[in-house]
This record gives C-alpha cells, sequence and structure tokens, in this order.
C-alpha cells in the first residue's frame, strides 16, 4: 500500500495578467493575456503529488462559492481525496492576483479569504487523518496557529512533517522544531536563517543552521542551478548540489511547489534525499517550460520522458574515450 500524504494548505483562484514587464508604482500597463486558474500553494502541491504518483490527501478551506467548489471538483479528478476541505459559510475562496513578466518570473498578491478562517477546531476535527497519515505536506498561506497545531498533532503519531516555508512571512516559526524536512527557495532559506544563498557553500552553512534547529533533512531550491540537499541522518554528513535541467523558463509560478511535491512522492517510494532531489528538479524543469499554476504541473510519465530525453541528449554528447 503506497504511502499516505496528507497535504494542509491553501486554495487560491488565481487571476495572471501576463506582461512583458512588471508595473512600477503609479503605471498602468496592458497585458497581453489575462486567466482565471486554479492555484493556491497547498493545491498545487497536492496536484503535484497526485500527476507524480503520490496517494493524496488534502486539508483545505475554501468560501462558499463556485470558484471554490469547482476547484475542489478538479482536485478530486485529480485522484486527491478531499473529503477533510472545508466550505466555511458567509466567505470567498482566497484569491491570487498575479503579473507574470516575459522571464517568467512572477509578483502575487493574496487575499487569503477562507485559507485565513482555518482554526485550531478544524484541525483537531482531522487529528485521525493527520495521525494515520505518512507525511504531513505544509506551507505559510493557512494561520500559523494552524500549521503549529497540525505539526504538533504529526509529531505526537510518527508522521513525517514536510514544510515548504512559502511564501516568506513573519511567522514566528515555532513549528520549526517539529519539521523533520523543509524546503525553502533562497529567499526563505536567508529569512529563516541570515545567510544569503547564492552557491554550495552559503547553501551548507545555511543547511548546518536549519539542522541545528531539529531539521533532519533540508533541500535549498536554486532556480536553474537544481537545489542542495542535505541530510542528518547516518551516511549523509554533508550535503551536495544536485544539478538542475537547464530549460527556458516561460513561467516560473508553481516550480516551488511542485519540486515540493515531487520530492516527497519520490522520498515516499523509498528513494534517497539525493535521488528525490533529481526526480523533484526533473518536475520543477518542466513546470516552468509552460504557462499556468496547476495547469503546469507535469504529470509521472511526462517527468519519466524528460528525465529519459536529457540523458540520451548527454550520452550523445559525451566525448569518446579514445585514449
Ligand atoms: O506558488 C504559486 C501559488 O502561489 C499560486 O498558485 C498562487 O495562488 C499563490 O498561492
Amino acid at each position: 500500500m503506497s504511502k499516505q500524504i496528507l497535504v494542509l494548505g491553501s486554495i487560491n483562484v488565481d487571476h495572471v495578467l501576463r506582461v512583458d514587464c512588471f508595473p512600477k508604482a503609479g503605471q498602468t500597463i496592458a497585458a497581453s493575456s489575462y486567466n482565471i486558474m486554479a492555484g493556491g500553494k497547498g493545491a498545487n502541491q497536492a496536484v503535484a503529488c497526485a500527476r507524480l504518483g503520490g496517494n493524496t490527501f488534502m486539508m483545505a478551506a475554501i468560501g462558499q462559492d463556485d470558484p471554490g467548489r469547482e476547484i475542489v471538483q478538479q482536485l478530486s479528478d485529480e485522484g486527491i481525496d478531499t473529503s477533510a476541505i472545508t466550505e466555511i459559510v458567509d466567505t470567498e475562496t482566497g484569491v491570487a492576483l498575479m503579473f507574470v513578466n516575459a522571464k517568467g518570473e512572477n509578483m502575487i498578491g493574496i487575499s487569503a479569504g477562507a485559507n485565513g478562517c482555518l482554526t485550531e477546531e478544524h484541525i483537531e476535527q482531522k487529528h485521525s487523518l493527520i495521525a494515520g497519515a505518512d507525511y504531513l505536506l505544509l506551507q505559510q498561506e493557512v494561520p500559523e496557529s494552524v500549521i503549529l497545531q497540525a505539526a504538533h498533532i504529526a509529531r505526537e503519531n510518527h508522521t513525517k512533517v514536510v514544510l515548504n516555508p512559502a511564501p516568506a512571512t513573519m511567522f514566528s516559526g515555532d513549528y520549526l522544531q517539529a519539521v523533520d524536512l523543509i524546503t525553502p527557495n533562497q529567499t526563505e532559506a536567508d529569512i529563516l536563517t541570515g545567510i544569503k544563498v547564492f552557491d554550495e557553500k552559503s547553501a551548507t552553512q545555511a543547511a548546518a543552521l536549519l539542522h541545528q534547529k531539529g531539521i533532519t533533512d533540508v533541500a535549498i531550491t536554486m532556480g536553474q542551478d537544481g537545489a542542495f540537499a542535505s541530510s542528518m541522518t547516518p551516511g549523509h554528513p554533508e550535503g551536495l548540489m544536485v544539478p538542475g535541467f537547464p530549460v527556458k523558463a516561460i513561467d516560473t509560478t508553481a516550480a516551488g511547489d511542485t519540486f515540493s511535491g515531487a520530492l516527497l512522492v519520490a522520498l515516499a517510494e523509498g528513494k534517497s534525499l539525493e535521488e528525490a532531489a533529481f526526480f523533484a528538479n526533473a518536475s520543477a524543469g518542466l513546470c516552468v517550460m509552460s504557462a499556468g499554476s496547476q495547469s503546469s504541473i507535469p504529470y509521472r510519465f511526462q517527468v519519466e520522458e524528460f528525465i529519459q530525453c536529457d540523458q540520451e541528449i548527454a550520452d550523445a554528447a559525451a566525448i569518446p574515450d579514445t585514449s
């Protein structure tokens, strides 16, 4: 029986304007396209887990509205168990207003809506779901008290806690001591440790500080450079860079979500942290090659084909040893 992954996090309706450059304060700019799509870091990570082969459950809140219900239906169609998604009365589903520029970078503003209405009571009602899961995957788009409580229930019941500390917020981070695996990007690693992460050496230092907080496994995402993976478990005294895949970025939205979901699915299948980071880099690389939030998250067969194709290119480019 495959391991159970429970994602506790946000569901947003993403409103996306595609622009050449981000507007400056006071400026009005024309967009080349406008799309409304399913998003939210929690929902994106649940979709990544499901598409990549994980046995996925989601715990979240939507408002009393059709857009929220449609997203829940889509999540269910992906094979995600949505029975722990609550509808909050007299509230709207979370909304993200986004610009994506010609380099594929984004700027996002969020109205939490129902995501901000999740309470410790909701978490307590799902105590057995958290206790029975193998992994609890968290982000920072729901209230801190909710994350803290869920992480503690997980810890008490030997459910491994995985935190994608995004978006970078001013949360106190009291739950860090209950975290087993953390997946910050460079900015988030800087905020959590005070170390600017730009290469392997600085990533090693930041990871060491995260280990000191009691976190066993660390995977710092570093864009096209790949990810720095480091584990405190015996046999992994030092971390290493797991190279990324050189791709042309169309839209980086949900790349971090895809990485976290993919990493967890691979770990749940028994892969090592390094192997899982390799699989996650390939998945995130594919994600940035197309536009969209959930729509750009790849399926398992696509990632496997991509890895295979990359290997064939590498083999073809290898200089024959004639010595
Ligand atoms: O990580 C990307 C997500 O961040 C978007 O889907 C948006 O909803 C915001 O939560």
